[in-house]
């Protein structure tokens, strides 16, 4: 039985107190840690604040990005290295507005993806495409020629720990959800493309997640079809009562 991941993204969002203040309050929020997983994806800037601070057994950091490099000249970039010396345990990769804003790309991706799985973290790996694609009728093989190219040559083992996230592009930020219904078949296919290109057992221990507009509202629907294995939540992950009923719907 996979464990319902609940993963806010603040994004670029906060002031250092505001941080503050809503994490301790994220860090008191009741949850069952056997059954579910609770992440906070702050901008890095926080994550060595919160490391210190008082958090329950189930809830995990993240980062948004880091640079696949250990350490360098490379002014401005954060490196998987550094957030494992934190207690940093998950890293985003390849998230939609990275993809769009700073050109990363699915070989990019596929780095990135090793060296965080080198630094004992889970590549939480974002996919998903954008309006004129599903118009087109062409994404199922947009998702899956990401999916394929960022996890090509990884092991059995090291594919186990993935997360992969389904977002929508055009689902992300703007309010318009995926139906249960699109976000369900789209997981059904990427966990088959698993099982063809690795095993039966890698396929069912990936867990996949649906990310753009989910709330406190449609959480629980979402997170109740078979392939869904929790949400990936930008805005709603900003406000602690909004959170708190999503963590809640997971259970
Ligand atoms: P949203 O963002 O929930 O604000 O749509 C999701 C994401 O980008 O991870």
């Amino acid at each position: 039985m996979r464990k319902k991941i609940v993963a806010g993204n603040w994004k670029m969002h906060k002031t250092g107190q505001e941080a503050r203040d809503l994490f301790a309050v994220i860090g008191k929020m009741p949850f069952d840690h056997e059954k579910t997983t609770v992440v906070v994806l702050p901008p890095s800037i926080y994550l060595s604040v919160f490391a210190a601070m008082e958090k329950k057994q189930g809830l995990y950091l993240g980062a948004q990005n880091s640079y696949p490099v250990k350490e360098g000249a490379y002014t401005g970039e954060v490196s998987a290295y550094m957030l494992n010396s934190l207690g940093v345990e998950y890293c985003l990769v390849g998230h939609s507005e990275r993809r769009k804003y700073f050109h990363e790309t699915d070989t990019g991706c596929l780095e990135k993806v090793k060296v965080v799985l080198e630094q004992q973290m889970i590549p939480v790996l974002c996919v998903g495409e954008e309006l004129q694609v599903r118009e087109a009728d062409k994404h199922f093989d947009h998702v899956k020629k990401q999916v394929l190219a960022a996890t090509e040559g990884l092991s059995n083992t090291d594919m186990k720990r993935v997360v992969i996230a389904y977002e929508p592009v055009w689902a992300i930020g703007t309010g318009k959800t995926a139906s249960t219904q699109q976000a369900s078949e789209m997981h059904t296919f990427i966990r088959q493309l698993i099982h063809e290109k690795f095993d039966a057992l890698v396929s069912s221990a990936v867990h996949i997640l649906y990310g753009g507009s989910v709330n406190e509202n449609n959480a629980r629907e979402l997170m109740s079809a078979r392939d869904i294995d929790g949400v990936l939540v930008g805005g709603a992950s900003l406000k602690a009562d909004s959170f708190a009923k999503i963590i809640a719907a997971a259970e």
